[in-house]
């Protein structure tokens, strides 16, 4: 009898527990750069989700263990490892989602634009991938720099003959998760509820937090304003510095990603309830991507929410003009860099 209740015990803890998983849907995902500090806490959060039915792995380097580590975890996903260029074409095949956390990261002392050189081709080449493989997939962009890589993955896809606007995507929820936490801090509010959108793009002042917009509604003083977007606007930096030459953030960009990744399934699964903020194109601004409130569903960005960006403070509205001319030379900056070469 005590044999049984303790297995009784054992399994009802297992089913309340997160890694039992029931199958709930059956989507492919792949992570290219899955072996990096982003790539592999990324792909452990997308191995628990209930929606993926297979998980592939890309890196030039390491991946093999990364998947064989992953594959014991009893979780419905299969793993399978990919590596070298020559494996790049199988790991895309039939994938509805595909994450892009592939390149370098900052060092104290680095804008995320000093990684343009080396991570501008490194997009580049795994998007032509992803054009030639699963055009129709959801693309998640990750590398930095996120306001010209984007632009970049769109000048790729247009050559190739494939670019659907509404299915690439830069990923900027680490920005909202950080909004979202800081807000709560110096609020002292229950964070469950707190939701701030962030708009712009993803370095420095283009991060634009929309604070009087948070939900539910609170009221912030001019100072607490001020202290509370440039915080978020340097968190990355807050980060870079901490670890101090070790990279940049990996585990809270996994977790931000991971929602980002999730919120996908769902809308691709028909949650017709989908909203996340993201780096799109967009006709919000005169400029071609912006960062604001997107609803996705079935077939990627089904609208922009454009009434976030009406009402705004003075100080918002003042920080909106001052951010285009930054971002408007990292779109053209990413732009160029496909068009000037064959
Ligand atoms: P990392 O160096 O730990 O990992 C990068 C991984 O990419 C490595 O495993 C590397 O082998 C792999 N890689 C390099 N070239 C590749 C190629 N051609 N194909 C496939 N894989 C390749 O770096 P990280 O900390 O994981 O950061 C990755 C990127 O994400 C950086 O550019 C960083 O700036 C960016 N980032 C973006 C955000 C955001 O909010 N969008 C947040 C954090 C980091
Ligand atoms: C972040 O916001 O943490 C990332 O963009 C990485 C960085 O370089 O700050």
């Amino acid at each position: 009898a005590l044999k049984h209740s303790y297995s009784t015990k054992a399994q009802k803890h297992n089913q309340r527990s997160y890694n039992y998983v029931q199958p709930q849907a059956s989507y492919k995902v792949a992570v290219l750069g899955a072996a990096g500090g982003i790539g592999q806490p990324l792909a452990l959060l997308i191995k628990m989700s209930p929606l993926v039915s297979a998980l592939n792995l890309y890196d030039i380097a390491n991946v093999k263990g990364v998947a064989a580590d992953l594959s014991h975890c009893n979780t419905p996903s299969e793993v399978a490892d990919f590596t070298g260029a020559s494996e790049l074409a199988n790991c895309l095949k039939g994938v509805n989602v595909v994450v892009i956390p592939a390149g370098v990261p900052r060092k104290p002392g680095m804008t995320r634009d000093d990684l343009f050189n080396i991570n501008a081709n490194i997009v580049r080449t795994l998007v032509e991938a992803v054009a030639d493989n699963c055009p129709d997939a959801f693309i998640h962009i990750i590398s930095n720099p996120v306001n010209s890589t984007v632009p970049i993955a769109a000048e790729v896809l247009k050559q190739k003959g494939v670019y659907d606007p509404k299915k690439l995507f830069g990923v900027t929820s680490l920005d909202v998760v950080r909004a979202n936490t800081f807000v709560a801090q110096k609020k002292n509010t229950k964070l469950i509820d707190v939701d701030v959108p962030v708009v712009g793009g993803h370095a420095g002042i283009t991060i634009l937090p929309l604070l009087s917009k948070t939900k539910p509604a609170v009221a912030f003083t001019d100072e607490e304003v001020q202290e509370l977007t440039v915080r978020i606007q340097n968190a990355g930096t807050e980060v870079v510095e901490a670890k101090a030459g070790a990279g940049s953030a990996t585990l809270s960009m996994a977790y931000a990603a991971a929602r980002f990744v999730e919120s996908s399934l769902r809308a691709l699964d028909g949650d017709s309830d989908v909203y996340e903020c993201s780096y799109v194109q967009s006709d919000l601004t005169e400029l071609p991507f912006f960062a604001s409130r997107i609803k996705i569903g079935r077939n990627g960005v089904e609208a922009v929410i454009s009434s976030e960006l009406e009402g705004l403070t003075e100080y918002e509205q003042k920080a909106l003009e001052a951010l285009k001319p930054e971002l408007k030379a990292s779109i053209e900056k990413g732009f160029a860099f496909v068009q000037k070469q064959p």
